[in-house]
């Protein structure tokens, strides 16, 4: 289906270039605001930028770039207290890591926190609209949260595939690899997924890519998934959660 790309009423001319831009790119079409009546309406998804970011409206749902999970963490790890990636993988800083998986991009985020101004992050993202999305959000600066916005510079994000990304990769080319799949089954408290659920590619790991992803990383795979999870199917034999957490990370150490 072809995507909408329009601006916020009364855009200025920059808002106006960048949404045509971006029109091009999606080979979607552009249309003027004035010329869109009810963006509820339309079958396609509509991209709407604006000057704070791209709000994308489908499926009666509106999904935009929003920190504010990765800010929780980033904020408890400014108190002190260990977020659930050192608990795994201990002092990161200056690691490379990729993450397979960017969806909203907040694990991105507090990788980025952690591995500081001397690692970086590097975050795929299949879906073209999602990828879009959340580049976008990852490229803009916030005045309210001035964590993100110095974390966030070290983040380069690709709409690209992980399955081709990680065979174009070097052995031992990042020192942890990172995958967060769509759930098979969804959990009934992951509301903030609803936006990109329709949207975001739901194939699941197997064997041959954690291989793969093994030949990759030097130091950790990690993949995240419920706690109910069969790990074991992946040949992930170290698990990790939370007491009564729902979610279950599958390790490996390389
Ligand atoms: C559960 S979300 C990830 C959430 C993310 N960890 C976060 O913190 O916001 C999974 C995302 O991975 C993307 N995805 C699934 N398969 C992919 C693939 N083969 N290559 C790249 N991205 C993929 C989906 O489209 C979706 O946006």
């Amino acid at each position: 289906m072809d995507t909408i790309v329009t601006t916020v009423q009364r855009a200025s001319e920059d808002l106006e270039k960048k949404a045509k831009t971006i029109a091009d790119k999606l080979k979607g079409t552009y249309l003027e605001r004035s010329r869109l009546k009810g963006i509820s309406s339309c079958e396609a998804p509509v991209l709407v930028v604006a000057k704070e970011g791209i709000n994308l409206h489908y499926n009666d749902e509106k999904f935009f770039f929003h920190p504010s999970m990765a800010m929780l963490r980033i904020k408890r790890i400014m108190k002190g207290e260990k977020d659930i990636f050192n608990t795994i993988c201990g002092d990161i800083r200056g690691y490379s890591v990729l993450d397979c998986t960017m969806g909203f991009g907040s694990d991105s985020l507090v990788f980025s926190y952690l591995v500081e101004e001397l690692g970086c992050v590097t975050a795929l993202e299949i879906n073209t609209l999602i990828y879009t999305v959340i580049s976008d959000g990852l490229k803009n600066s916030y005045p309210k949260w001035d964590e993100i916005n110095a974390t966030k510079m070290n983040i380069r994000t690709y709409n690209l595939d992980y399955h081709s990304y990680l065979d174009s990769c070097t052995e031992k080319s990042h020192d942890i690899v990172y995958f967060d799949p769509m759930f098979d089954e969804p959990l009934t408290e992951s509301v903030h997924l609803d936006p990109i659920r329709a949207l975001a590619q739901k194939d699941q790991l197997t064997v041959e890519v954690i291989d793969r992803a093994k030949m990759v990383a030097s130091k950790f795979v990690i993949v995240k998934n419920r706690v109910d999870y069969d790990f074991n199917k992946l040949g992930i034999y170290e698990t990790f959660s939370k007491s009564s957490s729902k979610i279950k990370y599958g390790i490996v150490r390389l």
